[in-house]
């Protein structure tokens, strides 16, 4: 069984994550080694760093500069702080937005500018200087630029760590930030569960028979008011970065044979260079457009749990192109990548034999299509 989102092998150090008090001390001399002018501050989710974000820049009522392929989490903050969204296409090779596309949507009441790097692939900017720079480094923690080409940065832990929960905001030391602390839930722990491939296998094969039972799973915030992580993520997030820069590296050398896979079988692959692979993400093959949910499914059926992010990124909502006026012809790449994106699972524990078996799975199912 194969799945996208962070698993944990049978581990007892998870269990003790329930009981001890996280060690502090050795989470800031590891971090503040990759921020050390910046303060941190641990989150209950990336999202809710990001609020932090635009409520201490004073970025209420604003024009804000954004990638239009992105998660439509972005949506109810932009109502929440009167936020004008400036939308800009992505590149395909990249999937970000480019910094010269991003100059030439900017206007003069474009306050910021949310730099995302998609999937782990860093987008380097270097020519954008009248905008305040938010960096979005929810795909790219373990990049050592990643959060440090901006004002400000934030990271969602859970994507690239198995820790349920948790975000963390790198900003300048003297923000003054208390944020009440939350629980673990008796909720959080089923979804935790979700971490383990045979509940993970559970999850996905039934919730997709009982919607609710999977929107059950999603993970929401805790509170609509920004508030911190707690102990049990912040546990397991810390014990996971102990040996999070030799993982990284055996995980690229995957994402790398997994994408020479691909493109053999017409897959369109993101650039690799400076990707920490956050996702290993790819177009399926033009001719396949129409057929690409059809193919997930089938690769479903034989147990390799691929997930579409963003099938429907956040332009593609119907409310947000009503609200900010959104022609979607102004976005091609967008509108491709969402009817063509593919994320294939990649733990860091998997070996060069498991990606062959997937390699080998997806070619069959490609050439029955
Ligand atoms: C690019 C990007 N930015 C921000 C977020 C928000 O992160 P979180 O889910 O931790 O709030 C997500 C994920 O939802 C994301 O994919």
């Amino acid at each position: 069984m194969f799945f996208v989102h962070p698993q944990i092998k049978l581990n007892s150090k998870v269990f003790s994550s329930f009981f001890k008090k996280p060690n502090l001390n050795y989470l800031k001399k590891k971090l503040y080694s990759y921020f050390p002018d910046k303060q941190i501050v641990f989150t209950d989710m990336g999202r809710t760093a990001f609020k932090i974000i635009i409520e201490k820049l004073n970025l209420r009522n604003s024009k804000i500069i954004f990638p239009a392929y992105i998660c439509d989490i972005f949506y109810p903050i932009f109502k929440t702080y009167n936020i004008k969204p400036i939308f800009v296409d992505i590149d395909l090779q990249t999937f970000n937005a480019s910094q010269d596309k991003i100059l030439s949507v900017a206007t003069p009441e474009a306050k910021a500018v949310l730099i995302s790097h998609t999937y782990g692939l860093i987008n380097n900017i270097d020519k954008i200087r009248n905008l305040t720079i938010i960096e979005d480094c929810a795909h790219s923690f373990g990049f050592k630029k990643a959060g440090k080409l901006g004002a400000v940065s934030f990271f969602s832990l859970y994507k690239q760590f198995p820790s349920l929960r948790g975000g963390m905001l790198v900003c300048p030391k003297d923000w003054k930030i208390k944020l009440p602390k939350t629980s673990f839930s008796f909720r959080d722990f089923i979804s935790l569960l979700n971490s383990f491939p045979l509940f993970a296998f559970m999850f996905k094969s039934f919730g997709s028979r009982t919607p609710r039972l999977a929107e059950n799973f999603i993970r929401e915030e805790k509170t609509i008011k920004p508030a911190g992580i707690n102990n049990v993520s912040l546990n397991i997030f810390s014990q996971f970065l102990e040996d999070f820069e030799k993982q990284l590296e055996k995980r690229k050398k995957l994402a790398l044979l997994f994408q020479k896979e691909l493109e053999k079988l017409g897959f369109r692959t993101q650039v690799s260079e400076n990707n920490v692979f956050c996702y290993v993400s790819a177009l399926i093959p033009k001719r396949l457009e129409e057929k690409r949910d059809t193919f997930v499914n089938k690769l479903k059926k034989q147990r390799i749990f691929c997930t579409r992010i963003w099938h429907t990124p956040i332009i593609i909502n119907p409310k947000v192109q009503e609200e900010y006026n959104i022609n979607l012809n102004e976005f091609p790449n967008t509108v491709e990548a969402s009817k063509r994106i593919i994320n294939l699972p990649l733990q860091n524990y998997y070996t060069e034999k498991d990606i062959r078996i997937m390699s080998k799975i997806i070619e069959k199912t490609v050439k029955k299509l």
